[in-house]
């Protein structure tokens, strides 16, 4: 197994290319099962989670190509893929599948709404809490799925088609919001979904499935209006860059101080994270080119943060700003609201010398002069990287173990910080 070696210490200086958003591309791809037509994404982040869904949607029979590159293209350019989900071979995803990936369950939506059946089975439990499906399948119903659970599957059927109706959520998800809006484009008549994500890879979905000829307005908005269409066709589109990757790096250099060009990134994707990086006093302008994150000097001050869906702060930033915080000048409080087990990296923190006590769903970070390498693991690949983030700073050498976990999420993570000046490398085997 591959492991990732960082000798910390130096600041990070230079540019680092932010990739296509792995949140939109999984939900994107999901999406082509809704047309017998070619979809094309291009900006697709080269990531284990693409791969791993381009191998579970080749189950249901989806074709994807991914095209040479281009004279000219760069290893740095995200490529492009055409699927085509021309016929759809089989309706059911399998437990071995579904549980190596969460989002594959989001099949059932696209699988109901164009073929009238679907068996997926239930994802079962996570390293960062339990995340049930009960909102998924509520809104399958309110369109008019009959729902069975049976031997750890879902089985979604509607005979004769979704019907539109009214989606409220009791609470903000992205999942059960990306289920409804893919269920409700090809559904007879009007859905309203209430209450509805509205994080930016939920927009970047919805714009594509426009192109794809859905009706759906409110986009960016709590409240989605979708006019059900007949049939949607294909359509090319360009994944939005990923917010999460952005945040990292920025408190990345926020933590070793330098300055860094994030290219391509986009702030007011998110603001909420960037305004509390100015907070600890990180210096973040936006430019044509994307967002400049520069520390030099000053201490990091402490902020309390308490995670929120969108426009609030990420949960998937919540470890890398952990990370920070423990070489804060004082004492922070960062309170996770999103999932209720998502503090696995607390005790890997503390073996690189962090000083971090849990109070509920409350940590609290008293800041320390310096943290020294040790070997560390993770249980997620955010909890990975926020340990990559004190590995950076942290004097002597880290060895990252599981990397397969920041494989998921991070493309080329060691080539990008590396451009920068990190001492950091990837030790395989
Ligand atoms: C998405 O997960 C992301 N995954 C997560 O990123 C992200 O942390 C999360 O949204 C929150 O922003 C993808 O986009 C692939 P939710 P999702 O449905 O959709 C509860 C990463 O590292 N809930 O918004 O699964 C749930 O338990 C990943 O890239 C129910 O109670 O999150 C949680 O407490 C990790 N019932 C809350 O809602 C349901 O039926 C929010 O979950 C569904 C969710």
């Amino acid at each position: 197994m591959d492991r990732i070696r960082i000798v910390g210490g130096r600041p990070l200086k230079g540019s680092i290319p932010i990739s296509g958003a792995k949140n939109a591309t999984l939900p994107l791809m999901i999406a082509s099962l809704l047309t017998d037509q070619t979809l094309i994404l291009d900006n697709v982040p080269r990531l284990a989670d693409v791969s791993l869904l381009q191998r579970i949607l080749s189950n249901h029979g989806v074709d994807m190509m991914v095209p040479g590159k281009r004279p000219g293209e760069s290893q740095q350019n995200g490529h492009t893929i055409h699927i085509v989900a021309s016929r759809i071979v089989d309706t059911t995803a399998p437990y071995d599948l579904v549980s190596k990936m969460r989002a594959s369950f989001w099949v059932i939506a696209p699988l109901v709404a164009r073929m009238g059946e679907a068996k997926v089975s239930m994802p079962g439990g996570c390293a960062i809490g339990t995340r049930p499906v009960d909102l998924l399948i509520m809104a399958l119903e309110k369109l008019g799925a009959k729902i069975e659970i049976d031997g750890g599957y879902v089985i979604a059927r509607a005979k004769d088609g979704l019907k539109g109706g009214e989606i409220k959520f009791p609470k903000v998800t992205v999942s059960g919001t990306h289920t409804a809006l893919m269920a409700a484009v090809l559904a007879r008549g009007t859905t309203v979904i209430e209450n509805a994500a509205q994080e930016p890879e939920i927009g970047d979905v919805a714009d594509c499935l426009n192109k794809m000829g859905a009706r759906i307005s409110g986009i960016g908005t709590s409240r989605l209006i979708i006019e059900g269409v007949t049939r949607l066709g294909g359509a090319r589109h360009s994944v939005l860059p990923d917010r999460i990757e952005t945040g990292t790096y920025a408190m990345a250099v926020a933590m070793t101080g330098g300055d860094v060009l994030l290219e391509g990134a986009r702030p007011e994707l998110l603001q909420s994270a960037l305004d509390v990086l100015a907070q600890t006093g990180t210096e973040v302008s936006a430019t044509n080119e994307g967002i400049r994150i520069k520390r030099n000097g000053a201490g990091i001050s402490p902020v309390d943060v308490t995670t929120d869906p969108f426009p609030g702060f990420p949960t998937d930033l919540q470890a890398q700003l952990m990370a920070l915080m423990t070489m804060a000048k004082g004492t922070s409080r960062i309170t996770e609201t999103i999932f209720e087990n998502r503090f696995m990296h607390v005790q890997e923190l503390a073996r690189l010398g962090a000083r971090i006590a849990l109070d509920g769903q409350t940590a609290v970070v008293t800041g320390v002069d310096k943290l020294r390498g040790a070997p560390v693991m993770a249980t997620d690949l955010r909890a990975s990287v926020g340990l990559v983030i004190g590995a950076l700073a942290a004097e002597g050498e880290t060895m990252v173990n599981r990397v397969y976990h920041l494989d998921r999420g991070f493309e080329r993570l060691e080539d990008k910080l590396g451009a920068c000046g990190a001492a950091i490398e990837r030790v395989s085997g």
